[in-house]
């Protein structure tokens, strides 16, 4: 059995007064699920102040991004130990963000997934196909060539602190959801590739969430079709009473 997970992404919103008041309130509302595993990423300027305000509570904490480096002279970077550090247990890695603004390629992203596991984080992956992409037919195309160099070298002992995320990007803060079939589609397809690089037992266990304009409204349709394991939120996560709803529509 695959224990769903929620993961909010709040991308570049939340100073520390805001960051700590909407921890505290997920903590109320969530804080007595136990069927789901909850994850947020605030930003790297609050994390250790988020990590205080959750001291003691299930919900985890993420990075938006590493560095793969563990230290030297690389001027604004952040590395993955520095992320567990500040109390994060997982990583955001290949969101389609970085790799559109941010020049972030398969190889690079890569080497994160590789240093960010020896770090001893889990990684959350992102993967999705463009609009143009998908008009063109090459969504299959697209995510096997995400997955297969960004997941090059890992060890099979590894898998299991791995989360992948399939994001359609014309689906990301655009109020387009892919629709449940669309979805579990790219879900098994995602889940049949995973057996071929890692086994058919280790991909069976491997949690593969949606994300693009999740909401409390649409999450019991996604939840319900079998390859779909949990979500990762943007938008809707930025409000307690949304994401709490999201986790408890969906679990
Ligand atoms: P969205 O973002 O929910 O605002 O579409 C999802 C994401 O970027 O992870």
């Amino acid at each position: 059995m695959r224990i769903p997970v929620f993961a909010g992404n709040w991308k570049l919103n939340k100073k520390s007064a805001e960051a700590c008041e909407l921890a505290r309130k997920l903590d109320q509302l969530l804080g007595d699920v136990t069927d789901a595993e909850i994850i947020i990423a605030p930003s790297f300027t609050v994390l250790s102040k988020v990590c205080e305000t959750l001291s003691g509570s299930r919900i985890f904490l993420a990075g938006q991004n590493c560095f793969w480096m563990e230290e030297g002279a690389f001027t604004g970077e952040i590395s993955p130990g520095m992320l567990a550090d500040s109390g994060c247990n997982y990583v955001i890695i290949g969101h389609s963000e970085r790799r559109q603004y941010f020049s972030e390629t398969d190889e690079t992203i890569n080497l994160k997934v590789i240093n960010a596991l020896k770090s001893g984080l889990k990684v959350i992956l992102c993967i999705g196909e463009t609009l143009q992409e998908r008009e063109s037919n090459e969504t299959f195309p697209v995510l096997e060539r995400q997955t297969r160099n960004a997941l090059q070298g890992i060890p099979t002992e590894d898998t299991q602190r791995i989360i992948m995320a399939y994001e359609p990007v014309w689906a990301i803060g655009t109020g387009k959801t892919a629709t449940d079939e669309q979805a579990q589609e790219a879900h098994s397809f995602i889940r049949k590739l995973l057996s071929e690089i890692f086994t058919a037992r280790e991909s069976d266990k491997i949690r593969i969430l949606y994300g693009g304009s999740v909401k409390p409204e649409n999450i019991m349709g996604l939840m319900s079709q079998s390859d779909i394991d949990g979500a990762l939120v943007g938008g809707a996560s930025l409000s307690a009473d949304s994401f709490a709803a999201i986790v408890r529509n969906g679990k």
